[in-house]
């Protein structure tokens, strides 16, 4: 995730945009950029790294102009460097461009613009946007003052993705233009001055009223006024509203804390790691070319990887067993890379690293590829360590994890897992059109079902103010419920110091049911029904020793035995 600012007023704009971006730091950082209007002409200065590095650029005090966008950026496209940096300009030098989010059809864009005798200086998404409205503004034969407005407009119905936008022109000096669509933009007024932000605590040391933008809404700022369009350029009214957050809090979205505004991120995290990759027939995963000839001769799969990024590999195990049928072994990065495993040239080795820098993890790709597998690497840093030693490395778009206890990373790198199964199988010819379709379908449809069990918290409040006091706990669940429930008690032991353990409900019996006693909390997830029954037996085995259970279940799992055994039992 980026950050953008932007002002426009009667001050000098480049102080009050590099102090913005100072603030949204935490959200990206391996580039920053400042764009002004000066002597009819846009200038724009940027430079990789942080935003320190940009401040110390040669020239940037000198920048006089009172308009101006900003942007400090966590690259989705093109590694980080001063060509990929926003803001980016169209080949005209008249538009310039920041952007937040993803253009998914960037591809098609960028080939119809080169058609048309566009460049292209970066690899980023954004570069077609500015290019686009150029486009689109040498299109229109009508010179009126809505003429760039409409072709921020015509840009905007042809994006498919997300984006907050900030657009500067030449032909519109005195105005900015900004929209957005899945990705948070904001407006706050002054006095005679507008601010502009992705982030409420970029600007709110400069005013309390803001406007709060909808998806496909459209704004034209000036100085005095802020006017709002929907996606057809009629006008529409918006309410102003008052923000008496702390400066703190502003930061944390009004959330409690980071790692609690990173749970209610999982929706985007996930919209933005699918991508367009199940849009087409087949599955497209860009940086991915494997052939169905390398993948017919692999003999073993092995994924490799340290903590809640293992335990996303736990998952992939049985996603890709069942459907590519190729053995998988899952391993700890610091046992891999200290043993003698057993890999060779037709053996897949994929890492999962959020970050890109564990050691460890690093350290067993290296060992892979001597001994001449090839690597895939899941990160969601790109250009870090770990993905400039890999043969292919693909992306989670979680954005920055702040809270440093994984949520939205974990989903995001599981349904990145899911979908890179059903791209093996597709290759493999070996899963039917049918189940592929379905498989795409729950995919699409995850984002708004996490959002509605987000909606509904109130019960596991209740259940952990019941509970946070406790010494141990005890998590159960059979296949992918397991893996769960590996990464549910982590998670547990990270932020609460509860001692927790997390066993395969059919082990309980080899020797753990020794430790279930009266009293003891025991987290039971049975998602899958073909296991329910079985799960429900080792449910039974922990209440009959008078452990208090809490049932994760499904809501579509009809199953009267659930609740009528444990008075504590949730479906979500
Ligand atoms: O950056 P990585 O994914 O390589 O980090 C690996 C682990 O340290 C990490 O997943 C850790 O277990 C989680 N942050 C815990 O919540």
């Amino acid at each position: 995730m980026c950050g953008i600012v932007g002002y426009i007023g009667n001050k000098k704009a480049s102080p009050i945009l590099i102090n913005g971006l100072l603030r949204l730091e935490y959200r990206g950082y391996d580039s920053a950029g400042i764009a002004t209007i000066e002597n009819n002409k846009i200038k724009i200065m940027k430079n990789k790294g942080r935003v320190n590095n940009l401040y110390q650029l040669e020239g940037i005090n000198e920048l006089v102009g009172t308009i101006g966008i900003a942007h400090t950026r966590w690259a989705t496209h093109g590694k980080p460097s001063k060509e990929n940096s926003h803001p980016h300009i169209d080949n005209s030098n008249s538009f310039a461009v920041v952007h937040n989010g993803i253009i998914e059809n960037y591809h098609e864009l960028k080939k119809f613009l080169t058609e048309k005798g566009y460049k292209f200086v970066s690899d980023t998404d954004t570069e077609v946007i500015p290019n686009l409205i150029n486009y689109y503004f040498d299109q229109d034969k009508l010179n009126d003052d809505k003429k760039v407005l409409r072709a921020v407009k015509n840009t905007c119905n042809s994006l498919k993705g997300s984006y907050a936008l900030e657009i500067l022109s030449i032909y519109n000096k005195n105005k900015m233009i900004v929209a957005r669509k899945d990705s948070p933009l904001v407006i706050g007024k002054g006095d005679g001055e507008n601010y502009i932000s992705s982030d409420i605590p970029a600007i709110l040391s400069y005013t309390k009223d803001f406007y709060l933008l909808d998806d496909n809404e459209i704004v034209e700022l000036s100085r005095n006024e802020v006017k709002f369009y929907n996606r057809d350029l009629q006008e529409i009214q918006k309410p102003i509203k008052s923000i008496e957050w702390g400066a703190l809090s502003a930061e944390k979205d009004g959330y409690e804390d980071f790692m609690l505004k990173e749970i209610y991120e999982q929706p985007r995290a996930i919209r933005e790691t699918v991508g367009a990759k199940l849009d087409n027939g087949s599955i497209e995963i860009e940086g991915l070319e494997l052939s169905k000839e390398y993948l017919k001769n692999i003999n073993k799969i092995y994924i490799v990887a340290c903590g809640t990024a293992m335990y996303a590999g736990i998952v992939a195990k049985t996603v890709f067993e069942k459907l590519c049928k190729i053995p998988v072994e899952v391993d700890i990065a610091s046992e891999f890379r200290y043993r003698d495993p057993l890999i060779d040239e037709n053996t897949l080795s994929i890492y999962i690293s959020q970050s890109g820098e564990t050691a460890d993890t690093i350290a067993a790709l290296k060992l892979a590829k001597l001994k001449g597998a090839k690597t895939l690497v899941i990160s969601n840093v790109i250009g870090s360590s770990i993905t400039r030693e890999a043969d292919y490395s693909i992306y989670t778009h979680a954005g920055p994890e702040i809270a440093v206890a994984s949520t939205k990373a974990y989903t995001s790198q599981v349904v990145l897992l899911n979908i890179l199964g059903m791209y093996f199988a597709e290759k493999l010819e070996i899963i039917d059109k049918g189940t592929i379709k379905k498989l795409k379908e729950d995919i699409l449809k995850l984002p708004s079902q996490i959002e509605e069990v987000l909606k509904g918290t109130d019960q596991i409040n209740e259940f952990a103010k019941k509970v946070y006091k406790e010494k141990d706990m005890f998590f159960l669940g059979r296949g992918t419920d397991y893996a769960v429930s590996l990464e549910g008690s982590l998670k547990l032991k990270e932020i609460s110091y509860i001692h927790s353990e997390s066993y395969a409900s059919g082990e309980l019996k080899h020797g753990p049911i020794a430790l279930i006693e009266n009293d003891v909390t025991v987290i039971a997830t049975m998602t899958n029904p073909d296991l329910v029954e079985k799960s429900m037996s080792n449910v039974q085995e922990v209440v009959t020793r008078g452990a208090k259970v809490f049932v994760i279940t499904s809501e579509n799992i009809k199953n009267d035995g659930i609740t009528r055994n444990n008075k504590n039992s949730k479906n979500k």
